[in-house]
Parts: C-alpha cells; sequence; structure tokens
C-alpha cells in the first residue's frame, strides 16, 4: 500500500473530491483525519471508512476559523505522532465579473481559496518540518491556469493559490516538505449546482460539457483521488511546486 502508516488531513472532506480523496488514501493505508465544516457528514464519512476496516476520524472544521483549523492540525500531529499530508481542499466559488461580484464576494473568496490553505499549511510544518518530509496539496482548480469567462473572484484566487504553493514548494524543498497544486477541472459534485443555474439547468450544463470538454464529459471524483493519492505518495517524490490539471483537456 502507498500510503501504510501516513497521517493524512482533509479540509472539506465530507463531499465531493475531498471525500473521494479521503476514502482513497485510507484505502492506502493512511490514517485519515476527515474536517468539514459540516461536522456531522464528516462523522458520517469517517464511520464509513472505519466500516471498510480502515482508519479515520473526523472533526468539525470551518477553515475560515483560523484557531479551529490550527488545532485540528497541530491536534492530529500531537494525537498521533506524526503529521505526513495535508490536503487543504474547501474552497468557494462566486459567479460574477466585475460590475457583479460584491468587494465581501471577493474577500470571502479570497480568506477561503487562499488564506485558509496559508494557515493551514502554515500549521502543517513543525510536524513535517520534525520528522523531515511531507506532502501538502493544496487544492486550485484548472481555473488556476486559465481564464475562464465571467469569474473574477474564482480564477482570481485559484490562481493566486497556485503562485502561493510555488513559493512554498521553492521555500521549502531542502527540507523535502512537498508542495503541490491540484487543478481539477468540470468534477460531477454538488460544488457545480451554482455554475448548474447560471447555465439554465442540468440539460443546459451537461450540453455545455459535452461541448467545451475536449473528452466530452465531466471527470469523476475517483479519477481526481487517484491524483491526490499520487501526490500524496511516494510515487510523486520528486515532484513540488507542480499545479496538476486533470480537466478532460478542456485548458488545451
Ligand atoms: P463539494 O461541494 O462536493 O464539497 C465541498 C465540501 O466543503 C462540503 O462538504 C462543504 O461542507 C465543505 N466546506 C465548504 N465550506 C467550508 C468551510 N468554510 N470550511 C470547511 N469545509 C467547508 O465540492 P468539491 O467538488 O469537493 O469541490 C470543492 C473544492 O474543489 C473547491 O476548492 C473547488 O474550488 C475545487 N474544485 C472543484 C471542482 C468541481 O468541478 N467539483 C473543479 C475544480 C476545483
Amino acid at each position: 500500500m502507498l500510503l501504510e502508516g501516513r497521517v493524512a488531513l482533509v479540509t472539506g472532506a465530507a463531499s465531493g473530491i475531498g471525500a473521494a480523496g479521503a476514502q482513497a488514501m485510507a484505502r492506502e493505508g493512511a490514517h485519515v483525519v476527515v474536517t468539514d465544516r459540516d461536522g456531522a457528514s464528516a462523522k458520517t464519512l469517517a464511520e464509513a471508512i472505519r466500516k471498510e476496516g480502515l482508519h479515520a476520524e473526523a472533526i468539525e472544521v470551518d477553515v475560515t476559523d483560523d484557531a479551529a483549523l490550527k488545532d485540528a492540525i497541530s491536534g492530529t500531529a500531537e494525537r498521533h505522532g506524526r503529521f505526513d499530508i495535508l490536503h487543504s481542499h474547501a474552497g468557494i466559488q462566486v459567479e460574477g465579473r466585475l460590475e457583479e461580484v460584491t468587494v465581501e464576494d471577493m474577500d470571502a473568496s479570497w480568506n477561503l481559496n487562499v488564506r485558509a490553505h496559508f494557515v493551514g499549511a502554515k500549521a502543517a510544518l513543525a510536524p513535517m518540518r520534525a520528522q523531515g518530509a511531507g506532502s501538502v496539496i493544496i487544492t486550485s482548480s484548472n481555473s488556476g491556469v486559465q481564464y475562464d469567462r465571467e469569474m473574477i473572484a474564482y480564477c482570481t484566487t485559484k490562481h493566486a493559490v497556485v503562485a502561493m504553493t510555488r513559493q512554498m514548494a521553492a521555500d521549502y524543498a531542502t527540507e523535502n516538505i512537498r508542495f503541490n497544486a491540484l487543478c481539477p477541472g468540470f468534477i460531477d459534485t454538488p460544488f457545480n449546482k451554482g455554475f448548474e443555474t447560471q447555465m439554465g439547468g442540468r440539460d443546459k450544463l451537461e450540453e455545455y460539457i459535452g461541448s467545451a470538454i475536449p473528452m466530452g464529459r465531466f471527470g469523476t471524483v475517483e479519477e481526481i483521488a487517484a491524483g491526490i493519492v499520487y501526490l500524496a505518495s511516494d510515487q510523486s517524490s520528486f515532484m513540488t511546486g507542480h499545479a496538476l490539471v486533470i480537466d478532460g483537456g478542456e485548458c488545451i
């Protein structure tokens, strides 16, 4: 197994990509700390993982609460005596152009899509440094490497977090602490509800996906989870500062 004996913490892990990544890491032998602002759903997922005979626990964490996020990470490191993987995943998508997006929405996007990753990565550093290794995976999006229409808050913050990830990778490479960004394209999860409404319903969204994505379909959470396991494990041991795009060719 690729992650035997490793300790991983995932934010925004109760649904979608975060949940699939948490499950996949547990199936590779990791002890996974499932965190989400929806504590009940986080608990349900951790129980489901344990029912498979694997290792997981749940903590309710809203990533915009600095103290709660820091405590979850340092508490995990203390309880388990190690901290190997942080998948900092929770994010927010606010649609609109400059004239539609409010300053408050821009601040909320920054807080979740950049600032919370900064706070989480900062908390993960000490235990990773103590053990001389670590993998920090920060969820950006393919909107972090291309420009979408009418998505100023999302595109700007998702680009910013790729820049931050690459900067951290450069600063900590000598300590074997790796930082990579995960850049999914359209993955069929509740996260796209807002865009679905913007497009005029599910049928219109599927029509759009069929024509706009070169591979002609949504990606699955399992296809992204495979990328998460790769970035978390020693399979990517010489990779840092990378933005891993998994998007069916959308940003070609
Ligand atoms: P999802 O909607 O299935 O799950 C998001 C989870 O995050 C939920 O369980 C929710 O409770 C939790 N969450 C939301 N705000 C939170 C907060 N403040 N603190 C803690 N937890 C919070 O979404 P999915 O598909 O897993 O996507 C989430 C992340 O993936 C975002 O960063 C998004 O930008 C990124 N992403 C998603 C894509 C997609 O098509 N689904 C494509 C590209 C990026």
